[in-house]
């Protein structure tokens, strides 16, 4: 039955909140820099609408090609009220305009660094060739520009891309450097699952705001990053009709992690994750985002009255009152709704028989030393070294361990879509099904997942995604042959 919630004001928003992660906090920040703690939220939580990304348009549709131009820039935005926030941004957007891209049709973007700093564009969970996928050190210098080329081979997926220049890119990436790319098929499109206005992204991110000047503070591991962004905006309220929609959630944190849940307990119905749907929809009362990671869930608003108000919230690992509500929505309106959700979303193939297997630790310093490294197998990042050699055409299985005791972890690969297959040794559950990119390594965790290396040869990258981590040296290059 559907049950008309309380509207809680900013001043009761404590009181509201479940504190499912506080006890995890103290270990949460013990290896990071704290700076005090901040008492008052810089802004009236849900006073603010949500924006819609707008969809970047193309400067040439020819030759089957969509051609995209963007400038990257410094520009100043209001965020909070009566303060302008310097950015780094994709056209000057934040968050940078969504590309929608189809499978079969490359997708061509120039892009121009107006930035003072170096910049590498990586459109995360895509198959491109080594050249195009944004090396860390294969970055456009300030002034310069460069054609990157995605020929979207590889099957529908809610991807993103952003800064990925070695060491700027998580302060890159913090001040804004970070956009929706989406890539559909013939498979998704035919299903009846809710379009146009009723699929809309969602990216989340937290930021450190000098409440002063309205700056952007950056530090590596900073705990004060409790202001929640949600398509830019903070904490905002998003108007909804009472049908269902498909919510395209992404989290572009560069360390946080989000536990989404509404906040009267009732189900959502996740359909996709990283690398598209699942095989089949999993109701579920959370969705678990590390960063970097994507779920799209389809939400029935029809079971409310209009004029209810439901908080999202938080409960993901080190949750506080403070980043414990991420945006309301308001069902303003009822509407029509002829979509559905079936059952079978999507059949993915058998797995093939994996040809090698390897494990890889994942560790940082968590002692509290003041410049903390982060480690894959006890190595800092060496750009110059390669860690994994992989013959093209293999199926490899991937052990990771995180070996930390207090740190969370993730971990990302570059150019394939994997598939888990334990996690913690046991099967993973329905939410982890289908494509992963990116998955979640809690302290202790060890996840053994499963990839293919059957598209492009060359050098990429794989990472912790908490970006800090990644600058702090957790990183390393796998050479397909
Ligand atoms: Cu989101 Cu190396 O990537
Ligand atoms: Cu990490």
């Amino acid at each position: 039955m559907a049950t008309r919630r309380r509207v809680l004001g900013a001043g009761l928003s404590v009181a509201g909140v479940g504190l499912t992660g506080v006890s995890l906090l103290p270990v949460f920040h013990a290896y990071g820099s704290t700076t005090g703690p901040v008492a008052e939220p810089p802004v009236q939580p849900f006073s603010e609408p949500m924006p819609l990304v707008p969809v970047l348009a193309p400067v040439s549709t020819a030759h089957g090609t969509d051609t995209y131009e963007m400038t990257m820039r410094t520009v100043s935005r209001s965020i909070l009220p009566g303060l302008q926030t310097e950015l780094r941004t994709y056209n000057g957007q934040f968050p940078g305009p969504t590309i929608k891209a189809r499978r079969g049709r490359p997708v061509v973007v120039r892009h121009r660094n107006e930035l003072p700093v170096a910049a590498s564009v990586h459109v995360h969970g895509a198959s491109v060739p080594q050249r195009h996928d944004g090396a860390p050190m294969d970055t456009i210098a300030p002034g310069a520009e460069r054609v990157y080329r995605y020929p979207n081979k590889q099957a529908h997926a809610s991807l993103w891309y952003h800064d990925h220049a070695h060491h700027v890119e998580s302060e890159n990436v913090y001040r804004g450097m970070h956009g929706s790319y989406l890539l559909t098929d013939d498979e998704e499109e035919a299903l009846p699952l809710p379009k146009g206005d009723f699929d809309v992204v969602i990216g989340i991110r937290d930021a450190h705001f000098d409440t002063t000047t309205g700056a952007l503070v950056y530090r590596m591991s900073d705990r004060a990053r409790t202001t929640l962004l949600v398509n830019g905006a903070p904490v905002p309220h998003f108007k909804v009709a009472a049908r269902s929609y498909r919510l395209r959630f992404a989290n572009h944190s560069n360390q946080r992690f989000f536990e989404l849940r509404l906040e009267d307990d009732s189900d959502m119905v996740q359909i996709a994750s990283d690398g598209g749907l699942l095989p089949r929809p999993h109701a579920t009362k959370s969705v678990y985002l590390t960063s970097g990671e994507r779920a799209d869930v389809v939400i029935d608003f029809s079971r409310y009255p209009v004029g209810t108000k439901i908080v999202l919230r938080n409960t993901g690992f080190g949750a506080t009152a403070e980043t414990g509500q991420v945006m309301r929505f308001d069902v303003d309106r009822t509407a029509e709704d002829d979509s559905s959700v079936p059952d079978v979303l999507r059949t993915l193939p058998r797995l093939p028989k994996p040809t090698a297997q390897r494990s890889l630790v994942l560790r940082m310093d968590e002692d509290g030393r003041p410049d903390p490294q982060a480690y894959i197998d006890d190595k800092l990042y060496d750009p110059g070294r390669v860690d994994a050699r992989i013959r093209a055409g293999a199926s490899e299985i991937w052990t990771v361990t995180n070996a930390n005791a207090k740190a969370p972890h993730n971990f990302h690969m570059h150019l394939v879509q994997f598939r888990v297959r334990e996690r913690n040794g046991a099967a993973p559950g329905p939410e982890e099904a289908g494509l992963k990119d990116t998955v979640r390594l809690l302290p202790g965790e060890t996840v053994t997942l499963q990839a293919t290396f059957d598209t492009y040869r060359g050098e990429y990258v794989y990472h912790c995604h908490m970006l800090d981590h990644s600058a702090m040296g957790m990183m390393a290059t796998m050479k397909i042959t």
